[in-house]
């Protein structure tokens, strides 16, 4: 079985976007997969966090995972901080790469420009997001269109270390999925989609009130056409919603167009907001149920456990390579 893993971190609520790009992903690959999903709260430090929030973001994270549909029978769920080797293997990789090139990260652009202080940690972000995937052997790394460049760069890493040491990490590839690895803002659609957004319309969250999700979508921002039709570049804000109708209410968006044919925005998003509501008010019950059990404990420290167990046997073989310590067997 091949292996995946992937990561989201724990910073806020995670937003209908993180949904359709990466945890949709993640439940239909863990049924072929090798999988391991990851709370990544260190990528989260790399901006100032309330230690209190943080913690409250983990728990709810781990519950969501969980809510959404990952079995823990089938894959493994763990904290990053729980797992050292992430960040003696992050450390490795940031010995290999070049700060130049984790300049050019448009991420780091993004969240440095215009602040007076930025942490080291912001910089050196994707060198331990490529330990986190590459302590794994992982073959594939399903994320939204954002990660791209951060894949990019995890592979090259990867390629440098076993040219320079030998051939001890596997290359692994990324998979975005077709429809929906971009879900863009509903007040500005030109914009991706952030829980970071200081705007609170501009995001759903699976937690969000329902009265609340069906508000939001109501005052999602379209056009002045009134034409249910898919056009990126005239139309991003409908677009937008139909590429969010058509994975979660299964249709294709040429379905959705003849659909809508002759109807107004207005229809559209009182059906798309059922819709909406349809996929989240289960997850919302799940969730509750496992925030006040104490099966989220269980699942989270045999997942600790069974990743600390692969992840430190690579991270083994990476300082054998490189000569750090004493020869061991
Ligand atoms: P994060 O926490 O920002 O996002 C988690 C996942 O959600 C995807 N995503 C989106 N997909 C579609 N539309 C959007 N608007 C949208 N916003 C976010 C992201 O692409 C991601 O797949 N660096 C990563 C976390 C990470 C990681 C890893 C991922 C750390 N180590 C190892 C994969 C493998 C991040 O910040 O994701």
């Amino acid at each position: 079985m091949k292996t995946i893993f992937s990561g989201i971190q724990p910073s806020g609520t995670i937003t209908l976007g993180n949904y359709i790009g990466a945890m949709l992903q993640f439940v239909e690959l863990q049924n072929d997969y090798n999988c391991y999903f990851c709370i990544v709260d260190q990528h989260a430090i790399t901006v100032p966090q309330d230690r209190l929030e943080l913690r409250k973001n983990i728990r709810s994270l781990a519950a969501l995972y969980l809510a959404v549909g990952i079995d823990p029978e089938k894959a493994t769920l763990f904290i990053q901080s729980e797992v050292p080797a992430h960040a003696q293997a992050g450390w490795m990789m940031q010995c290999i790469s070049y700060i130049g090139e984790l300049e050019r990260m448009t991420q780091f652009k993004d969240k440095s420009s215009g602040k007076d202080a930025v942490s080291a940690s912001l910089l050196t972000y994707p060198p331990l997001m490529a330990a986190d995937i590459l302590l794994y052997n992982t073959d594939l790394v399903p994320v939204g269109e954002d990660q791209k460049q951060h894949m990019e760069l995890t592979r090259d890493l990867a390629e440098r270390f076993n040219k320079k040491y030998g051939d001890v990490l596997t290359i692994p590839d990324i998979r975005i999925p077709e429809v929906g690895a971009r879900i863009m803002s509903l007040q500005e659609p030109t914009k991706k989609m952030s829980k970071s957004d200081p705007n609170n319309k501009a995001f759903i969250t699976p937690l969000d009130d329902p009265k609340q999700i069906v508000k939001k979508i109501k005052s999602a921002v379209t056009d002045s056409e009134g034409i249910v039709k898919f056009d990126k570049i005239n139309k991003p804000g409908i677009s937008n919603l139909l590429s969010i109708y058509s994975i979660l209410g299964n249709k294709t968006i040429s379905e959705l167009e003849e659909m809508y044919q002759g109807k107004g925005y207005g229809d559209f998003k009182g059906d798309l907001a059922q819709v909406v509501l349809n996929v989240f008010e289960p997850i919302q019950e799940k969730y509750n149920h496992l925030m006040e059990s104490t099966e989220l404990d269980r699942i989270l420290d045999e997942g600790a456990e069974k990743a600390n167990q692969v992840a430190s046997k690579t991270l083994k073989k990476m300082e054998n390579a490189m000569g750090l310590g004493r020869k061991r067997r």
